[in-house]
């Protein structure tokens, strides 16, 4: 697999060397600017022989075209042009970029017949080659059979024709932001935690710095003086130290109070002395993904230099189970004065969030938080891996947030709250404790938070099924998704920005 490409942009022109890739409607004719680079007759008759449909994102490789000096030609078909919306262009990028073979000199004709292509289309399709081309290999020694392979040589350059270049390489920025995000939280998400634990985590975080990220680290000691018996109850079982991370970014006017994100960062999460399953537990060095999805936001917000105020938190901890770990049955006092009956040490998740919710909505009392975390497998029964879990006290953040994942196909699905699930968590020798019963699990661990973020607007976005082991794609061939990234970064754009 080929290297992060280097892209940029062109007005169109005919291609006449490497590799070319021609856009093709559904059960259309392709624009003029596309036919032009093979010809009209050479083009319809491979699409002809090949019965290609041009349905969305597929794609057809022909090697050395006849009459030409092109080494391949490829067509990505963009379905109808009409239809096309949330992350189908990053689809057709990644479909694009996933057929250059070995080509290093790439030339992309971007262009329906009778659809105007814009500036932010093109961006996603740029941004849909660059989170395609993302690979974890870093840990692997040998590469690849090919000597060329394994020196990483194939550094494609991409250039992509389009109406309007200036227009597009501008959009792009924002884009190449974004990804960055992403590819930051895939590979925080991807790290193992043996590399990776609380004080690792947190030294990742400080490298936010050099975007003029205001960053800040309280260590054990802090919040123990600030009374976060919760999350330190979850890391008392862990050699390594628990970390919490504040980012600030500063992009708004002075006096706009912050919007907040806070992650879950569980960097590896045994189940505690309610321990899993050996089956499936190196999963859990993804537990984090929330917290990575905050960092890669931040990342992705600094870069674009976001006109708005903003803050992430994220509570970072191992779950582990050495002499000192917390046993079923044992009663911490949270931040917010609130106690909670631990009944079982997996259901950590909730037990971090209620110190970082509550420091966040303490310290900065910002417009409405947000919190990320692959927080529960009954989500997962509930939603399956395509649409992560939402859960709100407030309709109109609720609706942006639906929003927004429309819009980049990071989807999300709005799941109800209610007194009679509220109950669920009462117990007889403390405030709450931190399961409820067999049914809903999601909604009660939701329940949970809520009693952590006052009248706030609040929403929980439960992503146990879409930030690790989800399905690849088009434009994503990762373990970790980097999911949360764009949806967040595109709320913020869409709703509170200037
Ligand atoms: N981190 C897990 C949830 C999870 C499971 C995320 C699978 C991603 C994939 C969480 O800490 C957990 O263990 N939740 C328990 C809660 C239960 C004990 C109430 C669960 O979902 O089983
Ligand atoms: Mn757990
Ligand atoms: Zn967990």
């Amino acid at each position: 697999m080929s290297k992060r490409p280097s892209i940029s942009f062109a007005k169109y022109a005919v291609v006449d060397s490497g590799t070319a890739i021609l856009l093709v409607p559904a059960e259309g004719k392709a624009a003029a600017e596309a036919e032009s680079v093979v010809g009209q007759a050479l083009l319809s008759r491979i699409i002809d022989v090949s019965d290609f449909k041009g349905k969305l994102a597929t794609s057809l490789s022909t090697l050395a075209p006849n009459g030409t000096e092109l080494e391949r030609l490829v067509l990505v078909g963009s379905g109808d042009p009409a239809k096309l919306k949330g992350d189908d262009w990053l689809k057709i990028g990644g479909a694009a970029f996933s057929k250059i073979g070995k080509s290093k000199n790439v030339s992309v004709v971007l262009a329906l017949p009778g659809t105007e292509i814009s500036a932010e289309n093109a961006a996603d399709f740029a941004l849909g080659i660059l989170l395609r081309s993302y690979t974890f290999d870093k840990y692997k020694t040998k590469k690849g059979k090919d000597e060329s392979e394994k020196e990483d040589k194939f550094v494609a350059s991409v250039t992509i024709q389009v109406a309007d270049p200036h227009a597009a390489k501008k959009a792009f920025a924002n884009a190449e932001a974004v990804a960055d995000g992403v590819i930051l939280a895939r590979n925080l998400v991807n790290e193992p935690a043996n590399v990776l634990g609380p004080v690792e985590f947190a030294e990742r975080v400080e490298d936010l710095k050099k975007l003029d990220v205001k960053v800040e680290i309280l260590t054990e000691k802090d919040m123990k003086k600030l009374g976060m018996g919760s999350l330190l109850g979850v890391a008392q079982g862990s050699t390594r130290p628990a970390r919490i991370a504040i980012m600030e970014w500063h992009g708004g006017k002075s006096k706009d109070k912050p919007i907040a994100f806070v992650g879950k960062g569980v960097t590896f999460d045994s189940g505690g002395l309610s321990i899993k399953p050996a089956g499936g537990m190196e999963e859990m060095k993804g537990d984090m993904g929330g917290a990575a999805a905050v960092t890669g936001l931040m990342h992705a917000l600094a870069s674009r230099k976001a006109k708005v105020n903003v803050v992430g938190v994220i509570g970072i901890v191992e779950n582990m189970i050495n002499g000192d770990a917390q046993r079923p049955g044992d009663i911490v006092t949270s931040m917010s004065g609130q106690t909670i009956e631990v009944l079982n040490t997996d259901a950590e998740g909730r037990l971090v969030l209620a110190d970082a919710l509550y420091y966040c909505n303490d310290r900065f009392q910002p417009k409405f938080m947000v919190n990320l975390a692959t927080l529960t497998g009954a989500i997962m029964v509930a939603l399956g891996v395509y649409q992560a879990g939402l859960f709100s006290n407030d309709d109109a953040l609720a609706a942006q947030l639906f929003d927004a994942g429309q819009a980049t196909g990071e989807r999300l699905w709005r799941m109800p709250l209610g007194t009679e699930y509220d109950k669920l968590i009462d117990t007889k020798n403390a405030d709450m404790k931190n399961i409820g019963g067999r049914h809903g699990g999601a909604i009660i661990a939701a329940q949970f938070l809520k009693r952590f973020v006052g009248e706030t607007p609040w929403a929980h976005l439960d992503i146990a099924g879409t930030a690790i082991g989800a399905p690849t794609n088009e434009y994503s061939q990762s373990w970790a998704s980097g999911y949360g990234v764009r949806l967040l970064d595109r709320l913020v754009r869409d709703n509170f920005e200037g």
